[in-house]
């Protein structure tokens, strides 16, 4: 097996609360050593000096679209794109066509990224059958074909009686249920946040109620039932209070929240462009506001990207009729990186939110550079400044608001196992 030594970087690693100058070495798979001027003898050189070297980041919220959808992406397109953005493990949500409501389908899915994927690929089983909120999956074949959570993503269970027993199921099989949070009566059609933007655009408007009101309904649930309720993708400042609140009284519950809800508000959508139609949407200033202070606090444990590839053809339509998603892993780490521009985050910080909750969250290796664990490595460099492509990246789809903008921090190397997958000379490898 490879022996690296990667030498002389920043050395982040959340689990340890290690932030100093350090090499590391890496030999058959596993985090051998860490430690100033480690000895080279047989190991292949990587110079860090002035990146950040850190655990591989963890996305519990991907569409990888393989079955069914593989014009938009494809587990092996997705894993190449993960990598390029620093992931080295990834949770796949059920929505694909045939749903991942079957342990054959999650069978399919963990073969398939055996086959295709350099990152590793962690299926999330559906919650419900055909995700229709009505009759729920057999979790407990699910979790042994190695479903490692259950959700209906893209659809909020409605019926609040199939969510309780879904929260009672899950305890037995001791996997969180991560929600999607919308009402989808207080939704309708709306397709932007409600607010000044949709009178301003003349678009049918989504208020942030539809949010708060199922945040609030499923943490009373999960509180009641006493189960392990996730909550994805937050973007409302009542999600964020309701969440804190429940924390404070013990429930167990955990969140994330995406890069775009983190950067953009609903003003990115004045010019109608597609690429910011996301569910749920992009929300005002004071929303945006109060997840980045969540996350601060701790209220919100994760950064997730909700990779959601579409089509060309799919997203050149009137803004109504254009399916929600973009593109989440290869400008995750730069969007981000604002947080610690901003002093809002110290870079330690930011890494535990990529890379060490999300982990822990899922029960999966990684999120940790202590010896003997796996060589999940990413490098970053934090100064590093380019413009982002989506045309030159390893997705099959376009659909970014960050598409020819300039990037300021960048990837630039993922290790897999203690395999290098991707530098920025020669991209995925
Ligand atoms: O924007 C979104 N896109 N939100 C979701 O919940 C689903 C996702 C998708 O599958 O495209
Ligand atoms: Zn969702």
């Amino acid at each position: 097996m490879r022996k690296i030594l990667i030498r002389g970087g920043r050395v982040l690693d959340p689990a340890s609360d290690r932030d100093e100058t350090a090499d590391v070495l890496i030999e058959d798979g596993k985090i051998r050593a860490v430690g100033p001027s480690l000895d080279a003898t047989d190991a292949e050189v990587v110079e860090a000096k002035g990146c950040w070297v850190a655990p591989g980041f963890v996305d519990l919220h991907t569409h990888l679209r393989e079955p069914g959808q593989e014009y938009k992406e494809d587990i092996g397109s997705g894993g190449r794109s993960a990598v390029a953005g620093g992931f080295t493990s990834v949770a796949c949500m059920a929505n694909t066509d045939p749903v991942n409501d079957d342990p054959a389908m999650t069978d399919f899915i963990l073969d398939r990224a055996q086959q295709s994927s350099p990152a590793r690929v962690y299926p999330v089983a559906a919650a419900t059958k055909g995700l229709k909120g009505k009759v729920m999956t057999e979790m407990s074949a699910l979790k042994a074909a190695g479903a490692v959570a259950f959700s209906d993503d893209g659809k909020t269970i409605m019926d609040a009686a199939v969510m309780r027993h879904v929260l009672e199921y899950s305890k037995l099989v001791e996997c969180p249920v991560i929600t999607h949070a919308e009402d989808r009566k207080l939704v309708a059609n709306g397709v932007v946040n409600e607010g000044p933007v949709s009178t301003k655009l003349g678009l049918p408007a989504n208020p942030s109620l539809a949010e708060d009101v199922m945040v609030v309904r499923d943490l009373m649930l999960a509180e009641m039932v006493g189960a392990h309720l996730h909550i994805a993708h937050v973007s409302s400042k009542g999600a964020v209070a309701a969440i804190r609140a429940a924390r404070e009284r013990g429930v167990c519950v955990t969140a994330e929240v995406t890069p775009h809800h983190l950067a953009l508000t609903d003003e990115a959508a004045l010019g109608y462009d597609t690429n910011t139609k996301v569910a749920p949407p992009l929300r005002s200033a004071a929303d945006v506001l109060a997840c980045r202070a969540g996350l601060v606090d701790g209220t919100i444990d994760a950064i997730a990207t909700d990779h959601a590839p579409h089509a060309v053809h799919e997203k050149d339509l009137e803004f109504t009729l254009a399916p929600p998603g973009l593109l989440g892993f290869e400008t995750a780490f730069s969007v981000v990186m604002d947080l610690v521009r901003r002093s809002e985050l110290s870079p330690l910080e930011l890494m535990r939110r990529m890379s060490t909750n999300p982990a822990k969250i899922i029960d999966r290796p990684g999120g940790s550079l202590a010896v003997g664990e796996l060589a999940d490595v990413v490098i970053l460099d934090p100064e590093l400044r380019w413009v982002y492509d989506p045309a030159k990246g390893y997705s099959k789809s376009q659909n970014s608001p960050w598409a020819g903008k300039e990037m300021h921090g960048r990837v630039v190397a993922t290790i897999v196992g203690g395999v290098p997958v991707y530098d920025v000379e020669h991209g995925v490898l």
